[in-house]
């Protein structure tokens, strides 16, 4: 499976280094080609020498290297791979991604590639458990890098707890699976919405809700990471945009609905958004003051139903449209009935009530509600539904699954 493919391998500084070099072989043995940048930190823990020794190619080092950058820019490094690996991930190589600095070949590469990124961390298990490194690790695989590891063990500075690097194989493994899925959608058109709309009352003020965009911008990230031409139409939010996918930013519900309008035709439409099912009818483009006596009275006007309108279209309707179902209370029941109504293909209903955390938080529970009944998923973080979600997609398109992944 690995036979010519391309693997572009980072190594960070960490006594985990010399593991690299066993994977530099395991790769090699099966048919991959391997090229290789090394940190200015690694160099302290093997030799460039061990490198392309094992990968039977030059080892790049050095951002400002003239030679270097006329065979082999840094652009074209990380352009001419199948897959970027970093490996092992350092703490700080993860906080330098997440900020997406580019002073060094490392993280210029990175931050030049359209690359799929796997990267497997290794540290101390405080510095893994820091807050500041869970952040910049949830800023990175927000916008789409996949991650192996750390396993538990025993760790080189004599501390047991997290933060040991994946085994050699493990990561093997875990390419061969990026690789074989990254493509299963390459012919495939996606829409996605997510995150809010905003409904303005007057210049300064508007209606809206608690939707942080998480979820949507998961489903996003988890089809294009299968290779689908993906078009997130995103009301405002804070999450960063995912790797590969093109964002278009709106505000309002009619906004969304034209932005949506303007993407088709696609394959697959998911409507994740929390879109404002009213705006105000009589928005003003002054600020409403509060010398007017009485508060104003706002009179609302029911919002475009996006979903229901991408599934009742003709010719050019979605092979597959999803919704999903917000709910407080009879959360299966409800769904079953927006499905009919908004003739969408599936739903994917999540309880909301409060308690859930479902909104703005990382996990979901989910069911998903088709023509044939109803699937109940186990309690997943947000990245988690949005992969299986994306696998189902990749099923029901029928772009099957290559053997082995
Ligand atoms: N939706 C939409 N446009 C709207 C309202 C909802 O596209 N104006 C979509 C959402 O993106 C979601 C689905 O419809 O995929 C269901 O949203 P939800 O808020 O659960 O349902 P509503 O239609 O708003 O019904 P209600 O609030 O009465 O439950």
């Amino acid at each position: 499976m690995l036979q010519d493919r391309r693997i572009l391998l980072i190594i960070s500084g960490g006594i985990a280094a010399y593991k690299s070099l066993e994977l530099i072989r395991r790769l090699r043995e099966r048919g991959a080609a391997v090229r290789c940048i090394m940190t200015a930190a690694a160099e302290h823990f093997v030799t460039p020498l061990s490198v392309a020794s094992l990968s039977e190619d030059k080892v790049y080092t050095d951002l400002w290297s003239l030679t270097d950058e006329s065979e082999m820019g840094h652009i074209r490094l990380s352009r001419e791979a199948d897959l970027v690996v970093v490996a092992p991930a350092s703490a700080d190589l993860i906080a330098r991604m997440a900020t997406g600095l580019a002073d060094d070949l490392a993280t210029t590469a990175l931050l030049a590639s359209d690359k799929p990124v796997l990267i497997a961390p290794t540290m101390n298990l405080m510095m893994w458990a820091h807050p500041a490194t869970q952040a910049n690790l949830a800023t990175i695989e927000a916008r789409g890098v996949k991650r192996i590891g750390p396993g538990s063990g025993e760790l080189a500075c004599g501390e047991v707890g997290s933060g040991r690097m994946a085994e050699p194989l493990e990561i093997v493994v875990a390419i061969e699976r990026i690789l074989a899925g990254a493509a299963r959608l390459a012919e495939k058109r996606a829409l996605v919405t997510s995150g809010p709309t905003r409904e303005p009352i007057d210049p300064v003020r508007y209606i809206s809700n608690h939707s942080s965009g998480k979820q949507g911008h998961a489903i996003a990230a988890a089809l294009a990471a299968l290779g689908a031409d993906t078009v997130l139409v995103s009301g405002p939010t804070q999450e960063p945009s995912p790797a590969g996918v093109r964002v278009v930013p709106v505000e309002t519900a009619a906004e969304m609905l034209a932005a949506c309008e303007a993407v088709l035709p696609v394959d697959v439409a998911v409507m994740a958004a929390a879109v404002a099912d009213w705006r105000v009818e009589t928005a003003t483009g002054h600020k409403l003051k509060k010398d007017i006596g009485a508060p104003p009275v706002l009179r609302l006007a029911e919002n475009p139903d996006i979903l229901a309108s991408i599934a009742q279209r003709g010719n050019d309707r979605p092979a597959l449209v999803i919704g999903f179902a917000a709910e407080t209370e009879n959360v299966v029941e409800n769904a079953r009935r927006k499905r009919l109504r908004k003739q969408c293909d599936w739903i994917l209903a999540n309880d909301v009530s409060p308690g859930t955390d479902t909104f703005g938080g990382d996990r979901n529970t989910v069911h998903l509600v088709d023509a044939d009944g109803i699937e109940a998923w186990p309690v997943m973080t947000k990245r988690e539904v949005a992969d299986r979600l994306a696998e189902r997609i990749a099923q029901h398109l029928g772009v099957s699954c290559p053997r082995g992944s």
